[in-house]
């Protein structure tokens, strides 16, 4: 069996790496929207064309099982999929329930961090109405983070300055925890445990999405792997550079442990 992940670049490789641990024997076809990176910063209508297109290529090379492993994506076409297609997909939802209630104790805030669009569509607006009774939660968009992503831009110093300007307006003891509501930003949680006060947590959806594909998995009689599975790349502009690049990010964020 053949478990799909999609999203737009690299950022959904922190996704697979959590699968990797927790569901070692599946075969994955992980494929990024390289003609169409980055999304966050383009409109609903085009994102919505770019996610269909590229899931039906997924289809086309056979899979058994879809994670939409990036959070504007998810925003914008989760249930259009669910609508097209019969197979168990699983989306990704900004950690901000779990942050919430994890903050109540304290009476701190929440930060959450995303891409501009999925900041702006009515499936995050409607999340936070839900779960934010207190009004604790804040929201950063933050794009430039996805590009330093997807050009492998990881050197400690650029990305701590860049942090630090970012965080300049907030006063870091009213919040509790950062929310990364982004798939690319958790390839960040090192640089950011270095220059973030100790009290401040940071969480992110991945544990909790790879936790439902396996329950949806066996929910569905899904037959899964007794062997070690295999990770398959591709990407929609074909590029064999890319291909490389996906390989060398798995490859950092094992290092990183994560
Ligand atoms: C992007 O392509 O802008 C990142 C999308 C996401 O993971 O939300």
């Amino acid at each position: 069996m053949t478990i799909g992940i999609f999203d737009s670049g690299l950022g959904g490789l922190t996704v697979l790496a959590e699968a990797l641990k927790r569901l070692p024997a599946e075969n994955y076809l992980y494929m990024a929207d390289t003609l169409h990176v980055p999304y966050g910063t383009k409109s609903e209508e085009e994102v919505r064309f770019f996610v269909l297109q590229t899931v039906e290529e997924m289809v086309a090379q056979g899979i058994d099982a879809l994670v939409v492993a990036c959070n504007t994506a998810t925003s914008i076409a989760i249930n259009e999929l669910r609508e097209r297609y019969s197979f168990p997909i699983i989306g990704m939802e900004p950690a901000v329930k779990p942050a919430v209630e994890m903050n109540r104790a304290t009476g701190k805030k929440v930060l959450v961090w995303a891409t501009p669009l999925t900041l702006r569509m009515p499936k995050y607006y409607a999340l936070v109405s839900r779960v934010d009774e207190e009004g604790i939660v804040d929201s950063l968009p933050m794009p430039e983070l996805v590009q330093y992503c997807e050009s492998l831009q990881f050197d400690p110093d650029v990305l701590k300055d860049y942090f630090l300007m970012k965080l300049a307006p907030y006063d870091l003891n009213e919040y509790g925890i950062l929310v990364l509501g982004c798939t690319h930003f958790p390839f960040y949680t090192s640089i950011l445990q270095d220059i973030l006060p100790s009290h401040i947590q940071i969480v992110n959806g991945n544990t909790g999405t790879i936790r439902r594909l396996s329950a949806m998995l066996n929910r569905y009689g899904i037959e899964t792997g007794r062997r070690s599975g295999h990770v398959r790349f591709m990407c929609t502009g074909g590029e064999p550079a890319y291909i490389e690049k996906m390989q060398s990010a798995l490859a950092y964020l094992k290092e990183q442990d994560m």
